[in-house]
C-alpha cells in the first residue's frame, strides 16, 4: 500500500475516538443501551464480536445493527490483516505456566490465551486441581509464567476450594487473601444458567482485567439435564452456542479459556469427539481447540497429560504431579518408581 494511502487510512482511524462503553456509542441512548446489557454486550469489545442477528433479536433494527457492529470495530481495530501482521497478533498471545515444566513445554510453553483448552479425564484426575493451578498462575507477573492478571471461575459442581487456592499462593510466595481477591467466581446452577453466566461476563471480565475463563465443568450440567439420544442433538447446539461465546471472550479480552470435561474411563471413550462433535452443525471453536486427555497412575500423585489434538503442536504426553502445593514436575527418582511398578 502506497504511504500516502497509508497514512491516510491511520489519519481515518483515528477520527474515531476509543469508546470504551457502549452508552458512548454515538446513536446509542438508554434504551439500545440497556437492551445490548441485557443480551450480554455490555462492552464495546463484546459489541464488535456480535452478529446482526443477535442484536435484531433484542428488537434492534437491522441497520442500526449494522452501524453498531461496524463502530464498535472501528473503535478496537478489527480489520483485515496481512499475514505478515498476523505475527503481530500472534506474539500477542499470552501464556500461563501450569506449574510444570514439563506440561509447559508439551503446549508450548503455556495454557494460551485466545483459544480454549480443555482437560478431560475420569473422576480424580486431576482437571479441577489445575484449573485451582491455572486461577493463581495467572495473577503471577509475566516473567514467572502469569499474565498479571484475574481469574474467572465458574464452577457447576461445586468443587471450587479456597484452602487450595490458600496453599498453592503461599507455595508461590504470594499473599493469599490478595490472590482470592481476584479470582471472581460463580457457581452455575444448571445448565442455562451457566450459559447465562458467560453472556453477562464481558462487564466483569473487563472490570477485573480477568486473563483467564474457567469453566469447571463444562459438560456436568449437560449431561445431567440433556439426557438419551433424542436430546443429543439439542445439548450439542447448547454446548457449541456455549463454546463460541467462551471462545469470543477469550479473544476479545485476550483471554484464555480453560475448561473440564470428565469421561469414563473406558478406552473406546477416550478419544471420541464427545464436546465438539458437529452435531447438527459445525462448531467454530473446533479448530483452536487444544484438548488435553488427564489420566491417573500406579503413581498415587502422579498424572499423564496427553496432548491430543491442537492446531498445531504434535501429539506427545508428559508425566506431572499432585502434591499438597498443587501441580509440579516430576523427579526423576519418582518417575523410577513408577517405572519399577
Ligand atoms: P472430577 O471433577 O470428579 O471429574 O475429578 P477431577 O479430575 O476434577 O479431579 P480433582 O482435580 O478434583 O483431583 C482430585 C485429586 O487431586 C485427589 O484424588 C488427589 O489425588 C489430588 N489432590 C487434591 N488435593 C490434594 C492435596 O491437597 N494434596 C495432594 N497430595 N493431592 C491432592
Ligand atoms: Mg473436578
Amino acid at each position: 500500500m502506497p504511504q500516502k494511502e497509508k497514512a491516510k487510512q491511520q489519519k481515518e482511524r483515528e477520527k474515531v475516538p476509543a469508546f470504551t462503553d457502549i452508552s458512548e456509542l454515538p446513536g446509542v441512548g438508554p434504551a439500545t443501551a440497556e437492551k445490548l446489557r441485557e443480551i450480554g454486550f455490555s462492552t464495546v469489545e463484546a459489541l464488535a464480536t456480535a452478529t446482526v442477528s443477535e442484536l435484531e433479536a433484542a428488537g434492534i433494527g437491522e441497520k442500526k445493527a449494522q452501524e453498531l457492529i461496524e463502530l464498535a470495530r472501528e473503535t478496537i481495530e478489527i480489520s483485515w490483516v496481512t499475514a505478515k501482521e498476523l505475527i503481530k497478533y500472534r506474539s500477542s498471545i499470552g501464556r500461563i505456566t501450569t506449574g510444570s515444566r514439563a506440561l509447559d513445554g508439551l503446549v508450548g510453553g503455556g495454557i494460551e490465551t485466545m483459544s480454549i483448552t480443555e482437560f478431560f479425564g475420569e473422576f480424580g484426575s486431576g482437571k479441577s486441581q489445575l484449573c485451582h493451578q491455572l486461577a493463581v498462575n495467572v495473577q503471577l507477573p509475566e516473567e514467572r509464567g502469569g499474565l498479571n492478571g484475574a481469574a474467572l471461575y465458574i464452577d457447576t459442581e461445586n468443587t471450587f476450594r479456597i484452602e487450595r487456592i490458600e496453599a498453592m499462593a503461599k507455595n508461590l510466595g504470594l499473599d493469599p487473601d490478595g490472590v482470592l481477591e481476584r479470582i471472581v467466581y460463580a457457581e452455575a446452577y444448571n445448565s442455562d444458567h451457566q450459559m447465562l453466566l458467560l453472556e453477562k461476563a464481558d462487564r466483569v471480565i473487563k472490570e477485573n482485567n480477568v486473563r483467564l475463563i474457567i469453566v469447571d465443568s463444562l459438560t456436568a450440567h449437560f449431561r445431567s439435564e440433556y439426557i438419551g439420544r433424542e436430546m443429543l442433538a439439542e445439548r450439542q447446539q447448547k454446548l457449541n452456542k456455549h463454546m463460541h461465546r467462551l471462545l469470543r471472550l477469550a479473544r476479545a479480552f485476550n483471554a484464555a479459556a480453560v475448561v473440564t470435561n470428565q469421561v469414563m474411563a473406558r478406552p473406546d471413550e477416550f478419544f471420541s469427539p464427545m464436546v465438539v462433535a458437529p452435531v447438527g452443525g459445525h462448531i467454530v471453536g473446533h479448530t483452536s481447540h487444544t484438548r488435553l486427555f488427564v489420566r491417573k497412575t500406579a503413581g498415587k500423585n502422579l498424572r499423564i497429560v496427553r496432548l491430543v489434538s491442537s492446531p498445531y503442536l504434535p501429539e506427545g504426553e508428559v508425566l506431572i504431579k499432585i502434591t499438597q502445593n498443587g501441580i509440579e514436575d516430576v523427579e526423576e527418582s519418582e518417575r523410577e518408581e513408577l517405572r519399577r511398578r
